[in-house]
């Protein structure tokens, strides 16, 4: 006799991605006119995500010259790691105190970061400043840590409030890990000062915190120096860190899913501990890194005409980034803290029902949280993106009818 059995009826339905939901919404707009600023990666002027010139380039020398496709092994393209090292630290080498293991993205390095913490201390509470990237507190609740938010932006949710942090950071134990954008911060576009940098390492020094640098924006805020500056005074001041680092944004190669988790260890047979781990985690979870996104960019960084052109391009996309900051700032004194702000996001306190609204009457598409991609603007259509939402603000013109939306997920 058969035996009848449901494999999966006792699985928890998921929420559908909100994001997703909205890319289909906007894609069936009908509306010549309608505005993006809803999907997390780069747009030139001209709407588009081209692929760099750098990598273009890169991948023509890779097609003529890989000569293998064979394995590389669980700890990935170590030249890759050396190379992005060079960019996060300023020094050449690895050292005896630092690992890189290349990873499929910086989610990828999130996640195996995760892991290692679960293994080395599964009591530590992983501390994260909400708002945040949706998908840093399930990384860490799927690694089966425990997730603690904290306040870190002030009353009108456009700036740092660094006194309520640390005072909210209190409670945070010795071996507790604190989950830290290294810049350009995924929603809000704030940043810590260097102050506040030198602040939060004398903090995780003191306390024992363990610090996890999510570098995912290098290059897209001041400048691929400026913004390695706060993992660096971290780095020098405390034993031990964790860093992930995505390539996907700074060299617009979000498909081919390149990153790298460095290791930063005071010691080095806790280095060594922490190396083998991580490793046998990588090769439960994917076994080896795919190599063709990290080959490119070790192929970009590796050749000093490519590098530049890269350097280049970056520098272009980051000034693109500040025009419109500045265009959206100089619209209305509600809007200035964006000038202030970096990377590709800011978030607007704009309550979901006017979200919902301004998609309808003006074809303007944001997630529920109020997160712009900054980049999703230009000038043909900054102005009416400025109409459209402006009056929907707490504050504008004494129209009250808008409150700050309370925070809703998004997914990416
Ligand atoms: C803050 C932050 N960290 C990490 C990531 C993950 O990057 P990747 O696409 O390389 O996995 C993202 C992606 O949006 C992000 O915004």
């Amino acid at each position: 006799m058969k035996v009848s059995s449901d494999a999966f009826a006792g699985l928890q339905s998921q929420k559908p991605d909100a994001l997703l939901a909205l890319i289909a919404q906007y894609r069936a707009d009908p509306r010549a006119d309608k505005i993006d600023v809803g999907v997390g990666v780069y747009r030139s002027e001209a709407g588009d995500t081209p692929v760099m010139r750098a990598v273009k380039d890169a991948e023509a020398v890779l097609l003529s010259e890989q000569a293998s496709k064979s394995y590389l092994g669980a700890e990935g393209d170590q030249r890759f790691a050396q190379l992005l090292w060079q960019l996060v630290s300023g020094s050449n080498r690895l050292g005896t105190r630092c690992f890189g293991l290349q990873t499929p993205g910086g989610t990828g390095a999130l996640r195996v970061g995760a892991e290692l913490l679960a293994r080395a201390r599964p009591d530590a509470r992983v501390w994260i400043g909400e708002p945040t990237w949706p998908n840093h507190a399930p990384i860490f609740r799927e690694a089966g840590l425990q997730v603690r938010t904290h306040r870190y932006l002030g009353a009108t949710g456009g700036d740092i409030d660094f006194d309520a942090m640390v005072s909210a950071l209190t409670e945070a134990r010795a071996g507790d890990m604190l989950l830290l954008h290294g810049c350009c911060h995924n929603p809000t576009g704030t940043q810590f000062s260097q102050e506040q940098w030198m602040a939060l390492a004398g903090l995780c020094l003191q306390r024992g915190i363990i610090p996890f640098i999510d570098l995912a924006y290098q290059g897209l805020g001041d400048g691929m120096e400026e913004d390695a500056q706060g993992a660096r005074h971290m780095l020098a001041a405390v034993p031990d860190a964790l860093l992930a680092y995505s390539c996907d944004k700074n060299f617009a190669v979000y498909r081919d899913r390149v990153g790298a988790l460095f290791i930063h260890s005071g010691t080095e047979s806790s280095l060594e501990l922490a190396r083998t781990n991580a490793l046998t985690i990588a090769r439960s979870l994917w076994s080896m890194p795919p190599d063709h996104g990290a080959a490119v960019v070790r192929t970009i960084l590796d050749n000093p005409a490519l590098r530049t052109d890269w350097e280049d391009e970056l520098a272009d996309m980051r000034r693109r980034l500040q025009i419109v900051r500045q265009g959206l700032a100089s619209a209305d004194p509600l809007l200035a803290p964006i000038a202030t702000q970096r990377g590709l996001f800011s978030r607007l306190p704009i309550h979901a029902d006017a979200i919902a609204t301004v998609r309808r009457t003006h074809g303007i598409y944001m997630p529920a949280d109020g997160r712009i991609n900054i980049a999703g603007l230009n000038q043909t259509n900054l102005s009416r993106f400025v109409d459209g939402v402006l009056p929907h603000l707490p504050g504008y013109r004494g129209n009250s009818a808008s409150d700050p939306s309370a925070p809703q997920e998004v997914s990416a």
